[in-house]
């Protein structure tokens, strides 16, 4: 059974890496569109108020969803617009406001709440990270990227340690435990992989294993490289809609269908509470019932984190 979301707060999953391009926004916005298909309470929060990628994706379906008369799941969306301010402390104050207005109002009533960030340090950024739940962070497959996570060592390939984003991570986890007690599962998806497999994947696999262990984040099966993650964001379409093939463009394709069933394991990897897995077979089935447990909480996320900087 669905927990009551009415006295138990949602369930924070934050979409974080501190290297842009990586897939955050596209991850978010699949995540999302996955738990309202499983007839999850979903509300979502932009806080690249920059970009807004995934305000633009969730714009994009609505307008689509009233064009051509697709019933489209859509999230309550709160978007964090950037704030103006004479000093830096002056600005982190707004933009922390208007964060923790959107999570005041996100935080009962929903089962899940999914936090998309910015691919810079910012204050803002490091508060998303120290309420999450559930910290998914994709990253590319390529050593630049896992170089933000944690250096290798040149010959041998070896982990070293931690680098900088790591240690934000590392850091916004003791913190989060601070507050209530909450362990925050950390979960790197590798992002647009090659499908064929290479040297380069393999010395990745071997850095980024020896980097869990030490870190304690547990790597997901990837997301593999596809047109599809870009061609559909005009419409707000994802992985996991199903396309009828009325209207132009819309013709569900073998890549659609594999795309599909990569994000329903991810949702199963990520072993979140209360919904049952969705598997690759069934992966758009409403999947209230039989829950999994998981890392529920009971106070609200926010307890005793501002004026933490
Ligand atoms: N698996 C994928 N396959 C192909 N393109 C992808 C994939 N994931 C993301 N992209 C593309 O990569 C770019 C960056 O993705 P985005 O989600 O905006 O990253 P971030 O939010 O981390 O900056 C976008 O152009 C997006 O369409
Ligand atoms: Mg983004």
């Amino acid at each position: 059974m669905l927990r009551d979301s009415r006295t138990k707060p949602a369930h924070v999953i934050v979409l974080g890496n501190e290297k842009g391009g990586s897939g955050k926004s596209t991850t978010a916005m699949h995540i999302i569109v996955g738990l309202l298909k499983a007839g999850a309470r979903v509300a979502s929060i932009d806080t690249d108020g920059r970009q807004r990628s995934l305000t633009r994706y969730i714009e994009n379906r609505a307008v689509w969803a009233k064009r051509s008369g697709l019933a489209l799941e859509l999230s309550t969306h709160f978007n964090v617009p950037p704030a103006e301010g004479e000093t830096v402390a002056d600005i982190e104050d707004r933009e922390f406001r208007a964060f923790a207005q959107a999570i005041s109002r996100t935080e009962y009533g929903y089962d899940y709440v999914v936090v998309d960030t910015a691919g810079s340090n910012s204050y803002l950024m490091r508060v998303s990270h120290a309420m999450a739940d559930t910290l998914v962070t994709p990253i590319n497959d390529s050593f630049v990227d896992l170089d933000v996570i944690g250096r290798v060592e040149p010959e041998t390939y070896h982990a070293v340690g931690p680098s900088h984003y790591g240690e934000l991570v590392l850091e916004s986890l003791r913190q989060r435990a601070l507050v209530d007690d909450t362990r925050c599962d950390w979960v790197i998806v590798r992002n647009r992989l090659a499908t064929t497999p290479n040297a380069n994947q393999r010395r990745l696999i071997q850095g980024l294993e020896e980097l869990s262990g030490r870190l304690g984040f547990r790597i997901a099966d990837g997301i593999a490289e596809r047109l599809v993650y870009r061609e559909y964001f005009p419409r707000g379409l994802t992985a996991l809609d199903h396309l009828d093939g009325k209207l132009p463009g819309t013709e569900p394709t073998r890549a659609h269908a594999a795309a599909g069933q990569e994000i329903a394991r991810l949702l199963e990897v990520l072993g979140l509470p209360l919904l049952r897995p969705p598997t690759a077979q069934e992966p758009l089935q409403a999947l209230r019932g039989s829950a999994t447990g998981g890392a529920g909480r009971d106070r609200p996320p926010f307890a005793g984190l501002h004026g933490g900087r």
